[in-house]
């Protein structure tokens, strides 16, 4: 169908009627000119962003519930900074109630990080240098002596179990270990029961009522001379 003769550079007649060829070349050019790509982000579907908000509300409600006890500070000394799944609101200590504290657990901490290095683990001693606790008449006899022993301490010569010692013991209270009254009736209420001993447990306040009235301003060490005439 092509008329123009290829050899024909008269503009005019070129623009009458472009080739084939001049028609595909252009073509091609734009054909190859894609357009410029452009940043394309397609906004998250409504009902999708809807849900995944109502599910974060959904578990911020549901983790209030059921914290475990996180952080639910009933007093400082409550604070749970733990995750406890058996925790139960309703059996909670009510705000400001005091935890009880196991004497005999205390007295076996206190027991072995003090105690232990000289009346060893198993409260026999180390024969002819440190007496025994275990079954000793000093440790299951009276209060009164042994609350004074670990208060001030014990020197000079001593009989337990029908054997002589003849030694020092440091104070464990004011002075010396600085154990407070509960310590001190946590461990005496510890090796009064364990090792097969079986004597009441020692209260603090009997602690607090000797060093604070019967053998108040006592500094030096007791002897036993001195502990056998307390009754
Ligand atoms: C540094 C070593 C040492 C430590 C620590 C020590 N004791 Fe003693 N304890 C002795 C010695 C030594 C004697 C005997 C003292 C004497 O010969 O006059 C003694 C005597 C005793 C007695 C009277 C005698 C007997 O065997 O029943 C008791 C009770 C006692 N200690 C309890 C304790 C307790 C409880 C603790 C820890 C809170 C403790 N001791 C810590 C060295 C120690």
């Amino acid at each position: 169908m092509s008329a123009v003769d290829p050899q024909d550079k008269n503009p005019k007649i070129e623009q009458a009627g472009a080739s084939d060829e001049s028609i595909q070349q252009v073509h091609s050019i734009l054909l190859r000119e894609k357009p410029e790509p452009e940043e394309n982000h397609s906004p998250m579907p409504l009902f999708l962003l809807g849900f995944i908000s109502a599910m974060v509300l959904m578990v911020a409600i549901y983790f209030v519930h059921n914290s475990g006890g996180l952080s639910q500070s009933f007093s400082f000394k409550q604070a749970a900074m733990v995750y406890d799944e058996r925790f139960d609101p309703k059996n909670a200590p009510s705000a400001g109630a005091e935890v009880k504290i196991d004497p005999l657990a205390l007295g076996k901490k206190n027991y072995a990080s003090v105690c232990a290095a000289c009346h060893q683990p198993n409260g026999l001693g180390v024969p002819g240098v440190y007496p025994p606790l275990a079954k000793s008449e000093w440790v299951t006899g009276s209060e009164e002596r042994i609350i004074r022993i670990l208060l001030h301490g014990l020197q000079g010569p001593i009989k337990v179990e029908g054997k002589e010692y003849n030694s020092a013991m440091p104070a464990i209270g004011p002075g010396g270990y600085n154990f407070s009254d509960e310590r001190i009736a946590a461990v005496l209420t510890y090796i009064r029961q364990e090792w097969g001993n079986s004597a009441p447990a020692v209260t603090k306040e009997k602690v607090t009522e000797i060093r604070t009235k019967a053998a108040a301003g006592r500094t030096t060490a007791w002897t036993s001379a001195e502990l056998d005439a307390i009754p």
